[in-house]
């Protein structure tokens, strides 16, 4: 199930082509984005070409409750990456938002998610869906795991400063994509990555839920 790529070009290439070639194909594509280290390169690859966005509609897996035009925001991220790099209607650009019964309902009425591209975290996270996490939850409001706000300090140079609290996409909501590609990156995300596409099925590993899924692709690069 885990495809190995030589390397994080690699990587980020063969993800954005997938992506391309969902635009190309279908231009009124609905698509799930990630934010965080991972996604980098295939953003980076992506805006690379004269891709028309213009039909397309998307919706972020997550955002920190914080102030959204904060530089670390993973709504600065996706303007700073992607959004103003093509010709997306800034209007057709979706982040989890409250009342998060309504964000679910955007998702619904645009008739569902085609393809969602996901990250993984060290500890088996998907979005900000953390261990525990009902496989039936749907978009709401977390409290970030410690090792997850360990995890992202990194952003903004102090636990203390780091946010506490997100709003996610929930796992039931994700699995209604019809296509998911999980991507990771590095020898710190292996182990983790076996345990969630070998181990057993367990809302202790987030992750683990998309062995039920029938059409999952995933990628890893050291
Ligand atoms: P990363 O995060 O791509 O920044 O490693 C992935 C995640 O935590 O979901």
């Amino acid at each position: 199930m885990i495809k190995i790529l030589k390397s994080y070009s690699v990587l980020s290439s063969t993800v954005a082509n997938i992506i391309k070639r969902q635009l190309k194909k279908h231009p009124l594509s609905k698509l799930g984005l990630p934010t965080g280290d991972t996604p980098l390169g295939m953003y980076s690859e992506l805006v690379k070409e004269e891709l028309d966005w213009s039909h397309a509609i998307t919706f972020n897996l997550d955002v920190y409750l914080m102030n959204v035009d904060h530089p670390e925001s993973y709504q600065s991220y996706m303007r700073k990456n992607l959004f103003d790099r093509t010709n997306i209607y800034p209007d057709h650009t979706h982040f989890p938002f409250r009342p998060t019964s309504a964000f679910e309902d955007k998702i619904t009425e645009s008739m569902g998610i085609d393809l969602c591209i996901l990250g993984i975290g060290t500890n088996g996270h998907i979005a900000f869906n953390e261990p525990g996490t009902s496989f039936k939850s749907r978009t709401r409001v977390v409290d970030l795991s410690e090792q997850t706000i360990q995890d992202n300090s990194r952003f903004f140079g102090s636990v203390d400063d780091t946010p506490k609290q997100a709003i996610t996409m929930g796992l039931g909501t994700i699995m209604e994509s019809k296509k998911i590609i999980l991507i990771a990156n590095g020898d710190h995300k292996l182990n983790i990555l076996n345990v969630a596409m070998n181990g057993e099925v367990t809302e202790d590993v987030p992750a683990s839920i998309l062995q039920t899924h029938n059409n999952v692709e995933v990628y890893y690069c050291d």
